[in-house]
C-alpha cells in the first residue's frame, strides 16, 4: 500500500490504523474524516528532531494550520511542543481556545484586519509575519497604543518558481503576498520597520508555494534571502535572528506521486545555508519551516456510501456518494489527483472505470474521474486517501450540506473530535 496507515483486514475490508473503516463508517456515519493522530504526532517529531539536528536547537516548525484547524489539532501540536501558524483571526482564536502557548503562535495574512492585530496582541502571541508596508504601520500604531513592542517578521518575495499549480504558487515577484526583493522595495520595507518605535524586527520570511517536490526552491529561496541579509547587514548593520522558509514540502497522493525525504530535504537544506553563511560572513540565522499539508495530508481519509449509479451508454458511469466538493472542494477546484478505493470489496478486481460524483447541484462536483473500482453496488463504501489536508479545513456548506465530523484514532482506538454538523447548526445564524 502507498501508505504505512493503510491495509486490509482479514474480511476483505480496508483498514486505516489497523481499524476496520467499514465498521468505523457504521458507527459514526458518512461522509466521515479520519484523521492517524500517531502519524500526526510522529511527523511533527521527524520535523522537530531533523531541525534541531541540522540546523541547530534555535530552530523548529510550526504547523500550518490552515491545513487542518479544530481545537485537537492545537492541543496535539502543543504537546508535540512545536509552534503554529495561523492564518485568520479563526484559526488565532480556535488555538487560543485548545490551549495554545500563545507565544508559539506566528500570525500570517495578507490582509489582517486592525481588530484581528489588536486581538492577537490581546492574546500575547508570538511574532507577526507582516506581508506589507501598511501592515506594518498598522501594528507599529496599535503595538504603541498598547504600550508593547511587537516581534515581526517581514515577508519577502524571493522570486522563485517552484513548478507547482499557480493556485498555490506564491514566491513569485507578481504574488500577493509579501515584497519583493528584485524591486527594490524589500529593502524600504526593512529600513520601514527598524525605524518604527514599537517594532521589533526579528528576521525574513518567504514561502515558495504548497506541494513542492524540488528541494531546490526551498534551497535558492534561502540563498536570496540570505544575500539579501548581507546587503542589509553592510547597509543597515541589521541580522536576521530567524529565517523562516515558510511551508511546501509535497506529498504522495497516488503511486506514481512524487516522494520526498522531509529528514534528507532539511539536511541538504541546512549544508547548503552553513555553506551561504560562511560566505556572506553572517551568523546562521535560527531557521523556522511551516509545514501543514506534510504534517497531515497522508495522515488522513474521507469515507463516503454510494447512493447511485448511472451508467451512459457510450459515455460513461457515474457513482454518487454522499459527500463531494462541500468536503473535499479539491478536484473541483485544482483537478487534485487522489487514490479513490471500494472500502468494503478491498480484494476485489477494480475492473470498472467511473467517475465518482458529489451530491450537490453542480456539474464540477466530482471526487475524481476515471477511477477503477469493483463495479460498486448501494450502500458500498468508498474510501479518498490523502485527506487530512485541506478537506476539512475547506469544507463549506454549499447546498446547505453539513460538514462531516472528524474521528481522530490514536494508538487504535478512535474517538470523536469534530461532532458532525446538524441542521440546527446551519441554521444557527439566520435570524
Ligand atoms: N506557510 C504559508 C505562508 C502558506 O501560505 C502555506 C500554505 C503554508 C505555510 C503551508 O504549506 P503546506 O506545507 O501545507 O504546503 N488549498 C491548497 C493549498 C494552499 C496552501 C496555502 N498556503 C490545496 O488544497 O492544495
Amino acid at each position: 500500500m502507498l501508505y504505512e496507515n493503510i491495509g486490509t483486514t482479514e474480511n476483505g475490508h480496508l483498514s486505516f490504523c489497523n481499524l476496520d473503516t467499514v465498521s468505523l463508517a457504521k458507527k459514526y456515519g458518512t461522509p466521515l474524516y479520519l484523521i492517524d493522530e500517531n502519524g500526526v504526532r510522529t511527523r511533527c517529531e521527524t520535523y522537530k528532531n531533523a531541525m534541531n539536528q541540522y540546523f541547530g536547537p534555535g530552530s523548529f516548525p510550526i504547523y500550518a494550520s490552515k491545513a487542518l484547524s479544530f481545537k485537537g489539532m492545537y492541543r496535539i501540536t502543543a504537546e508535540e511542543n512545536i509552534g503554529a501558524d495561523v492564518s485568520s483571526g479563526g484559526e488565532l482564536y480556535t488555538a487560543i481556545k485548545a490551549g495554545f502557548p500563545p507565544e508559539k503562535i506566528f500570525f500570517h495574512g495578507n490582509n489582517k484586519t486592525e481588530a484581528e492585530i489588536s486581538m492577537a496582541m490581546d492574546f500575547g502571541i508570538g511574532f507577526f509575519i507582516c506581508d506589507n508596508f501598511w501592515e506594518l504601520e498598522n501594528i507599529n500604531e496599535i503595538a504603541g497604543k498598547k504600550g508593547i513592542r511587537q516581534k515581526v517578521l517581514l515577508r519577502l518575495t524571493p522570486g522563485i518558481d517552484p513548478h507547482t499549480l499557480e493556485a498555490i504558487s506564491t514566491g513569485k515577484v507578481d504574488s500577493k503576498f509579501g515584497v519583493a526583493i528584485e524591486t527594490g522595495q524589500a529593502e524600504q520595507f526593512v529600513k520601514l520597520a527598524l525605524d518604527l518605535e514599537n517594532i521589533d524586527l526579528k528576521g525574513y520570511h518567504s514561502h515558495v508555494g504548497s506541494q513542492v517536490f524540488d528541494g531546490k526552491s526551498f534551497v535558492d529561496a534561502a540563498e536570496i534571502l540570505l544575500c539579501f541579509a548581507e546587503k542589509i547587514k553592510e547597509t543597515y548593520g541589521y541580522t536576521p535572528e530567524y529565517l523562516d522558509l515558510g511551508g511546501g514540502m509535497g506529498v504522495p497522493y497516488f503511486d506514481k506521486d512524487g516522494r520526498i525525504d522531509y529528514v534528507l530535504e532539511i539536511k541538504l537544506i541546512a549544508e547548503k545555508l552553513k555553506a551561504q553563511c560562511k560566505k556572506f560572513n553572517l551568523s546562521m540565522p535560527n531557521i523556522i519551516l511551516e509545514p501543514g499539508r506534510s504534517i497531515v495530508a497522508d495522515n488522513g481519509i474521507t469515507l463516503y456510501t454510494v447512493g447511485g449509479r448511472k451508467e451512459i451508454p457510450g459515455f460513461k458511469n457515474y457513482i454518487s456518494i454522499d459527500g463531494g466538493m462541500t468536503d473535499n472542494p479539491r478536484y473541483a477546484l485544482y483537478g487534485a489527483i487522489y487514490t479513490v478505493l471500494l472500502a468494503n470489496r478491498i480484494k476485489e478486481k477494480p475492473n470498472y472505470v467511473c467517475t465518482v460524483a458529489g451530491r450537490c447541484c453542480e456539474s464540477g462536483d466530482l471526487i475524481q474521474e476515471n477511477v477503477s473500482l469493483p463495479r460498486p453496488e448501494r450502500g458500498d463504501i468508498i474510501a479518498v486517501l490523502t485527506t487530512g489536508a485541506y478537506n476539512y479545513s475547506m469544507a463549506s456548506n454549499y447546498n446547505r450540506v453539513p460538514r462531516p465530523p472528524v474521528v481522530m484514532i490514536k494508538d487504535g482506538v478512535d474517538y470523536l473530535a469534530v461532532k458532525r454538523e446538524s441542521f440546527e447548526d446551519l441554521i444557527r445564524n439566520d435570524l
